[in-house]
């Protein structure tokens, strides 16, 4: 999205720099030509790659290096330092790497290196299946696909949404596509020709209805079937719709797809006024981006503060001052109970004027399709460590799926964007054969204006919520624990600490 202009500052790697200018386990930043390039040491290893995260253009060298990877600050994607793959979403495509010699105490960055092929994995169980069909186009079955190519599977690979849009990046739709300051190329994770180029047959307007589970078959609305051998479940969530009087009027809305964040942009474009429902995530975002587009925004929720369900009390305190200094009213504590034109009547008595009103009042999985296949459900589609459900032969993964999470021992089910992708490329390769658990620590990431709010772990309840730092200075990181261990960590602009914490949850899983 963004292009590498080298700063003058930067040391120029093709002209050498000092190994003692690196220590182990160090990284700095230089440039060849044009191109920023990261270096990282590695006891007498020096490893260069591009400088920037492939997904939103995150600084790498503000990251963490973990053996022979480095985490993005920003989103948690990983790189492999020897071939520059991205390992873990957010993150899709690779970093470029570059030639490194030593010589004479230096170490002079070369030429651009080739990317290298995958490395092959170990033995796969059973026969690799001739068909996958994908249940969904968005993260997870979007990343499945991609990594079923990128691991070289050869078989056919159907991918049916019933959204009009190829996968988009959701979350950009309630953060800078919605406020305007990002064009609409940004929102495709890929462009049309990616999937006729590595033959993913992506058909839109498909809606999935039934599952033949014995025949292996699925059968759309249209009529027509179409037989798998290996099926993956990536139906997502949709959103909960107001279901108060005056709710059905063209100027309310949802959003979940492109289609919903195109009908609210043009709403927006001669709307003065808009009511949001709810203080959640995306209502909040919808808040910030409709108020960078100088709409007076109200924002209506039963909370006592913004998301402190999730975010503890201190932090939703926080949340809340932010978008008043940014000019939004909050009405919490209260509920609307009609909307009569563009007059929506609250509980508490009061009446707003809206042009627009955006629910954002929490989604449901969309689990309908594996309830009437008789898969295992309960609060989602029930799926074991390798997120095969209770049928073999059918995965599921993202918005939809509850599965045992190894850091909380619990079966939990999360709403999150890298989680969703995560467990897509996981599922990928179980459906090959391959017999891989889904251990990542789940992560998501808020962003309110210039404010963004990382947090790792899952805590849905907490009996301890330390904090360091000062959050009204907009430098924090939160301890959620529950029984002196500590379940989740919430952190604004203490990046690498945040990944620590992730580390050691992941240390302490497999530990
Ligand atoms: C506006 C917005 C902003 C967000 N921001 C963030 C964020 O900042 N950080 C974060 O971590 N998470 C964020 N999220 C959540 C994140 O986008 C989801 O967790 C993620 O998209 C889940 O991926 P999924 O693949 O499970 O489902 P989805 O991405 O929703 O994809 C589901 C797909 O299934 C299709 N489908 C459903 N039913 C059928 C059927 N019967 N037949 C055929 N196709 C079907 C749908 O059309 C869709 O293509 C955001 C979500 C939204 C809506
Ligand atoms: S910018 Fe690196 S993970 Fe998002």
């Amino acid at each position: 999205m963004i292009q590498d202009h080298a700063k003058a500052s930067d040391p120029d790697l093709a002209q050498g720099i000092a190994l003692t200018e690196l220590v182990d386990g160090g990284k700095l930043v230089g440039h060849v030509g044009d191109e920023q390039i990261l270096l990282v040491r590695r006891g007498i290893e020096v490893f260069a790659v591009g400088a920037h995260c492939t997904h939103y253009h995150g600084p790498l060298v503000d990251g963490l290096v973990v053996d022979d990877t480095v985490r993005c600050p920003w989103h948690h994607a990983c790189f492999d330092l020897r071939t520059g793959e991205a390992l873990c979403a957010p993150a899709l495509s690779p970093v470029a790497r570059w030639l490194v010699e030593q010589r004479d105490g230096q170490i002079f960055v070369r030429e651009r290196r080739p990317q290298p092929k995958p490395k092959p994995r170990g033995k796969v169980s059973g026969k690799i299946p001739e068909k996958i069909v994908i249940v969904g186009g968005g993260a997870a079955g979007f990343a499945a696909a991609e990594r079923l190519r990128r691991e070289k599977y050869q078989g056919g690979i159907v991918m049916l949404s019933n959204d009009d849009a190829p996968p988009v990046d959701r979350p950009n739709l309630s953060k800078e596509y919605l406020a305007g300051t990002a064009p609409e190329n940004w929102v495709p994770l890929r462009p049309d020709r990616f999937y006729s180029k590595n033959a993913i047959d992506l058909q839109l307007k498909a809606n999935v209805n039934n599952i033949d589970t014995p025949s292996r078959e699925i059968a759309l609305t249209d009529g027509s079937k179409v037989p798998y051998d290996r099926l993956l479940l990536a139906t997502g969530a949709e959103p909960v719709r107001l279901s108060i009087p005056g709710a059905d009027q063209p100027h309310v809305h949802t959003l979940r797809s492109l289609g919903d964040c195109r009908t609210i942009i043009e709403q927006a474009k001669t709307a003065r006024r808009a009511v949001v429902m709810g203080a959640s995530f995306i209502g909040l975002e919808v808040a910030a981006s409709l108020r960078t587009r100088e709409i007076e925004v109200h924002v209506v929720a039963p909370d006592k503060r913004p998301m402190e369900r999730i975010l503890g009390p201190q932090l939703g305190e926080f949340v809340r001052s932010l978008h008043e200094e940014h000019g939004v009213i909050f009405h919490l504590e209260d509920t609307a109970i009609t909307i009569d034109g563009k007059q929506v009547k609250l509980k508490s008595g009061n009446t707003l004027e809206a042009d627009l009103v955006v629910a954002g009042i929490g989604v449901r999985p969309r689990i309908e399709l594996a309830e009437k296949a008789g898969l295992a459900v309960d609060r989602g589609i029930v799926v074991n460590a390798y997120l095969e459900t209770s049928v073999p032969g059918i995965f599921a993964a993202g918005d939809i799926a509850r599965w045992p999470d190894p850091h909380t021992s619990e079966l939990i089910r999360v709403e999150h964007w890298v989680v969703a992708e995560r467990q897509g490329q996981t599922a990928a390769l179980n459906m090959l054969g391959h017999r891989e658990k889904f251990i990542a620590v789940p992560f998501f990431w808020s962003q309110h204006y210039d404010i963004p709010i990382n947090y790792v772990g899952h805590a849905e309840k907490w009996d301890d919520l330390a904090i360091e730092g000062d959050i009204a200075a907009k430098d924090c990181l939160l301890r959620f624990k529950r029984s002196g261990r500590t379940l989740a960590v919430a952190s604004i602009f203490r990046d690498v600490e945040n990944l620590q914490a992730e580390l050691a949850m992941e240390r302490e899983a497999a530990a």
